[in-house]
């Protein structure tokens, strides 16, 4: 495998409108990111991934951008961004935009001028169709946000795709102009000194040759947008042009939001010379997904969790590198998820981070994650600010789940989970805002804080801390970035342990998500090391052949040297 700068980096998602608000109105900026750029030094991170900070209505949160190449002045202005990117090259950290190009926002200049000539340069950048007189849609397609993906386009007799929002019309690849558009966008922030992009809903990118109706899903008619997408093919030759024209020429490191992917098609995303540098592993997060909705989702254990890893190694190998994650903006905090009420202690949240972190694969820590931030219990839909946990509640009752439930369902699933502010002291709104925020903080800020941390020893931080350094340590980075991942697969219920091994280093990494000891057994092969190389909480027992875990207890054992 060709080496590449971004290898042994860790990397660390930052949603911007919640991170810290500098100015008092409420909303993160980017001022209050680069205050808090020592903090991210000092914790040990790389890449920090923005997400949208573009001119945006906030329809989605910014993934509907209106302007690609300004700034939302909410989050502050074109020289906050370049002081941002300086700031971060003077730490040694590098920025990567959100690439938000499947769609853009119903209030961008293109498709302002599309409504006004559907025939023109502009129409020609969105999927249009002729409304049908006796209001049939083009296709029965459900946009993710809920409803038909269809919408008229306004002040014509035309209806415009978007599988997402409404207010998010899908841009229409098979038009290079539209390509060229994207690229030269791309070109100028690279330019800019950023070291790159995530790279949004790209799989969507890529409609079938003819547009029909599949069965429907639900009662309401509609047919899921897998269904189109399973049907789509040729993304590749975009991907290789966006690659090729756009990416390469900057060494720019990429990662890709890809869902769904085929075995085959991996090596070409991210094999050497792939579309991507990487992508996201997403099996343990749509695990149990149903099509009725989140509802209808299958909870995963911890030993489900286990499988979802093992088998996204086994389908990657040395291929490539996914990226690897427990929670993001759009996801329920990982703690909440992977762990039950009685595994939620501050050694269970290090144990989940030991597991995940030292994968092989790319590490991505989403802000709060550090520090063990939880899901916020959900009381009434007002609250709720995600256009996607509204439609899932919608969707819920009237299925005929009961309010409760479905408030349930929404409390454990919200996007908004991830989005409540950034938890950095003790003080009003959890120190993120001297104002009103814009989305309540969680009121479990008082005990889950920064600063509370910062000063302890044997805090969750503390410990993220020190799973970084282990991973850059430059007596195990080889084994730890490089080295093959082997499950060890028989360890017992709650248990997750795998083997890290590079060149004559081998090393073991393990975690009893029971409350009662585990013994796990190494394979027959002997141990020549027998070093501990971290621990959540306590002492590792470890005899040479048999590793005892304490309940919650994860442990690092260099096993052969
Ligand atoms: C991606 C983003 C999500 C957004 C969607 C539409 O999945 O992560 O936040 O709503 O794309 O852009
Ligand atoms: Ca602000």
């Amino acid at each position: 495998m060709e080496r590449k700068w971004w290898h042994d980096k860790v990397a660390y998602q930052i949603y911007p409108k919640s991170f810290m608000d500098s100015n008092g109105d409420g909303i993160g900026d980017l001022q209050g990111i680069i205050r808090k750029l020592d903090y991210l030094k000092d914790l040990g991170v790389d890449i920090l991934w923005l997400s949208p900070i573009y001119c945006s209505p906030l329809a989605d949160e910014g993934y509907d951008i209106s302007d690609y190449y300004a700034i939302d002045p909410r989050f502050g202005t074109m020289e906050d961004m370049e002081e941002l990117i300086a700031e971060a090259k003077k730490r040694g950290l590098t920025i990567l935009m959100d690439l938000v190009v499947n769609h853009c926002s119903d209030e961008h200049e293109w498709f302002k001028k599309a409504c006004e000539d559907p025939e023109g340069r502009y129409g020609k950048f969105f999927y249009l169709r002729d409304k049908d007189p006796g209001g049939k849609l083009p296709t029965n397609w459900r946009s993710y946000f809920g409803g038909p993906s269809w919408a008229e386009l306004p002040g014509t007799d035309k209806l415009y795709l978007h599988v997402f929002h409404t207010k998010q019309p899908d841009l229409n690849w098979e038009n290079p102009e539209l390509r060229e558009e994207v690229y030269r966008n791309i070109r100028w922030w690279m330019e800019k000194g950023i070291g790159g992009f995530r790279i949004d809903a790209i799989i969507n990118i890529k409609k079938p040759a003819v547009f029909h109706d599949y069965p429907a899903d639900r009662d309401d008619g509609l047919s899921s947008i897998q269904n189109m997408l399973l049907e789509a093919e040729g993304i590749g030759e975009f991907l290789g042009e966006m690659r090729d024209k756009a990416f390469a020429p900057y060494d720019a490191f990429t990662v890709g939001e890809v869902f769904n992917e085929r075995e085959e098609d991996i090596p070409l995303f991210i094999g050497d010379g792939g579309y991507f540098s990487t992508m996201f592993d997403f099996t343990a997060e749509i695990f149990g997904r149903s099509e009725k909705g989140w509802f209808d989702t299958k909870r995963l254990t911890i030993d489900d969790f286990r499988e979802c890893m093992f088998a996204a190694h086994r389908k990657i190998g040395d291929i490539g590198f996914y990226s690897t994650i427990i929670e993001n903006h759009d996801e329920p905090r990982g703690v909440s998820r992977y762990l039950t009420d009685e595994m939620r202690t501050e050694g269970g949240k290090k144990a989940l981070a030991t597991v995940y972190f030292l994968r092989r694969g790319l590490p991505f820590i989403y802000q709060g994650q550090e520090i063990g931030m939880e899901n916020k219990r959900i009381r009434t839909v007002a609250e709720l600010d995600d256009i996607s946990s509204i439609d899932a509640y919608k969707v819920a009752v009237d299925a005929g789940i009961s309010k409760e439930r479905a408030l349930e369902t929404l409390t454990f699933f919200s996007r908004d989970n991830a989005r409540t502010p950034m938890q950095w002291n003790e003080e009003a709104h959890a120190g993120f805002t001297k104002g009103e925020p814009w989305l309540a903080e969680n009121p479990n800020y008082t005990c889950i804080n920064v600063q509370e941390q910062l000063g302890r020893e044997d805090s969750v931080l503390a410990y993220y801390k020190k799973l970084i350094a282990l991973r850059k340590d430059p007596g195990y980075k080889e084994t730890f970035v490089y080295g093959a991942f082997e499950p060890l697969p028989d360890c017992g219920h709650n248990v997750i342990a795998y083997l890290r091994k590079g060149g004559a280093q081998t090393i073991l990494v393990a975690a009893n998500f029971n409350t009662g000891e585990r013994q796990i057994k190494l394979p027959a092969g002997g141990c020549t090391g027998g070093k501990t190389l971290l621990v959540n909480e306590g002492e590792a027992a470890f005899d040479g052949s048999v590793l005892t875990l304490k309940g919650l207890q994860a442990a690092v054992i260099l096993l052969k040297i």
